[in-house]
């Protein structure tokens, strides 16, 4: 036997495992497959979620949205707020501290179309620290407890949460926070591996968030560092979790979450999608950006996606094409000269 193929096999008797666990269940949503688009603020816009799910998400969540009602109105809210058309589970995060703010803004969001109400306990950033919320709030056991039981009796849609493993390596308490989180009805939880005071540096602690996944019963997305097939195998075989959660690694690359599905279900790789395909998604998902932001936003939210997939993808483009193309303020030239020089360079057919 060679290697690949022991490899394979190796994968296929866990892939049998992960098939008799069953599939993810978040209340009664049966998801496609156990991969999760990461909610990541400035990133998992509707654009990109629609991406993610063509390309192979079994789930995606919304960036953060602020439970201050105030905001609502605010640009950035509001096109978080636009769920329209979005196909079901539908799941919006909830940044907040207040209970009584976190609970109506539930109430809210789920009249708004929300399916899920997610609840933000994993953001490390300063400006979402300061206000004591995000993975601030691992610090408040007791203030955890009542956001949590005040957001699940708001609505009658499942409630998640999504956590750290702790403030610091010297306070690791989720754990505990798991306990509290499934006595108060939340019906699923991802953990990112690492505290607060880790940020994205160091290991993920895979073995914390396995002690997790031992101490509740409620299903377990593991988060953390999954940037390949055989590593989101790795994890989900390390911590037995019920899935797994792909944040920077799809950047510049959704195809991904097919590969990795495809890889739990059956052990087997699924070829990334042709170059034409490749290509028509890049300036598909440039165009809705520019559709759903207006041209004006739209093109310079547009230039982190760009960067990322070029990034992936090696074709050699000149400097000065790269930076006409990040620096134009013309969107429809943006989206012509990145097309043209993805079909030129492929040398394919337009879309
Ligand atoms: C740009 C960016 C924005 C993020 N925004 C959020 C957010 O709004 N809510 C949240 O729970 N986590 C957020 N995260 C954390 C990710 O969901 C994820 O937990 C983290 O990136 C680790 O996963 P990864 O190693 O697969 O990227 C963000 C991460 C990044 C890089």
């Amino acid at each position: 036997m060679t290697v690949l193929q022991s490899r394979k096999s190796i994968a296929t008797v866990f892939s049998l495992t992960f098939l008799a666990q069953g599939p993810m269940q978040i209340g009664s949503y049966i998801l496609a497959n156990k991969v999760v688009a990461a909610p990541m603020a400035g990133v998992s816009d509707k654009p990109y979620r629609k991406v993610c799910r063509a390309h192979g998400a079994g789930l995606v969540v919304s960036e953060m949205v602020t439970s201050r009602s105030d905001l609502r109105h605010s640009t950035k809210t509001k096109f978080r707020l636009d769920l329209a058309g979005e196909p079901e589970p539908v799941v919006v995060q909830l940044v907040g501290t207040d209970p009584a703010m976190l609970a109506s803004a539930a109430q809210f969001n789920v009249e708004n179309g929300a399916q899920i109400i997610d609840i933000n306990m994993g953001c490390p950033a300063k400006k979402v620290c300061k206000k004591a919320a995000g993975s601030a709030l691992l610090a408040n056991e007791t203030l955890v407890d009542e956001i949590l039981k005040a957001v699940v009796s708001a609505v009658n849609v499942p409630v998640t949460l999504k956590i750290r493993t702790g403030t610091s390596p010297a306070t690791r308490n989720a754990v505990t926070i798991a306990k509290i989180a499934e006595d108060s009805g939340v019906q699923a939880l991802t953990i990112h591996g690492r505290t607060r005071e880790c940020k994205f540096a160091g290991a993920v602690e895979y073995d914390t968030i396995a002690r997790v996944k031992h101490a509740v019963n409620i299903p377990i997305t593991a988060n953390g560092d999954v940037d390949s097939p055989e590593k989101a195998l790795a994890v989900m075989q390390g911590t037995n979790a019920d899935a797994i959660m792909i944040g920077r690694a799809a950047q510049g690359q959704p195809w991904l979450f097919k590969q990795v599905a495809d890889y739990l279900a059956t052990g087997a790789y699924h070829p990334i999608p042709a170059a034409q395909v490749r290509a028509n998604t890049i300036i598909e998902h440039v165009r809705s950006i520019h559709e759903f932001y207006g041209e004006g936003l739209g093109i310079r939210l547009a230039r982190k996606h760009i960067k990322w997939y070029l990034n992936h993808w090696s074709l050699a483009i000149s400097p000065d094409l790269k930076t006409q193309i990040s620096t134009t303020e013309d969107a429809q030239l943006q989206r012509q000269l990145l097309k043209d020089f993805l079909l030129g360079s492929l040398n394919l057919r337009a879309a």
